[in-house]
């Protein structure tokens, strides 16, 4: 298959941290998709107090994917759409844990779409297991000495470990 055939999925976020919910949606993806680019975004829409850099979360990401040959991890700037277009993808992966995350993420389909006709957004249910979990509550626990080694992977938890000074 060449690249032109093959069909790529933009699985985009602030992932601050990347929790094991995150993984579990890039992963699930590669049931449909040839490939999926995992993209820390430089600028997202609901400016959030975050804890590592871009940079460090986008090394996080690469050493959680390290070996998985179709998942890549990368940065972006600008608008979601214009990278999908520039990368050849046509899907945008979302993931619904719950209804109060459909309204923002509603809002959010509408808009690229009528950004861009040709990015479709998909959304994915998480496993149940992680159907509570969130990069903000992991920060949070994190920040006041609790155990997230649950929710997070190891490269993940050492940053947070450092972060945090345990
Ligand atoms: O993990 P998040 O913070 O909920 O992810 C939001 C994200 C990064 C997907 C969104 O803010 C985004 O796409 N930002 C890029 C800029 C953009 O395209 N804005 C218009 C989106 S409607």
């Amino acid at each position: 298959m060449n690249s032109e055939q093959a069909l790529i999925a933009i699985y985009p976020g602030s992932f601050d941290p990347l929790t094991v919910g995150h993984e579990d949606l890039a992963r699930r993806t590669l049931i449909f998709a040839d490939r999926v680019i995992v993209a820390v975004a430089r600028r997202a829409t609901h400016q959030k107090m975050l804890l590592f850099s871009v940079e460090e979360r986008l090394e996080m990401l690469r050493e959680v994917f390290a070996g998985e040959d179709r998942i890549e991890c990368d940065t972006f700037d600008g608008l979601l759409v214009d990278f999908a277009r520039a990368r050849g993808a046509r899907f945008v992966i979302r993931g619904l844990r719950a209804v109060s995350d459909f309204e923002y993420e509603f809002q959010m389909a509408q808009m690229n779409r009528e950004l861009s006709n040709q990015i479709e957004t998909l959304f994915l249910i998480p496993d149940l297991a992680y159907s509570f979990l969130s990069a903000s509550l992991v920060r949070e626990v994190a920040s006041l000495g609790g155990d997230v080694s649950r929710f997070v992977s190891a490269p993940v938890l050492r940053r947070l470990n450092e972060r945090f000074r345990r």
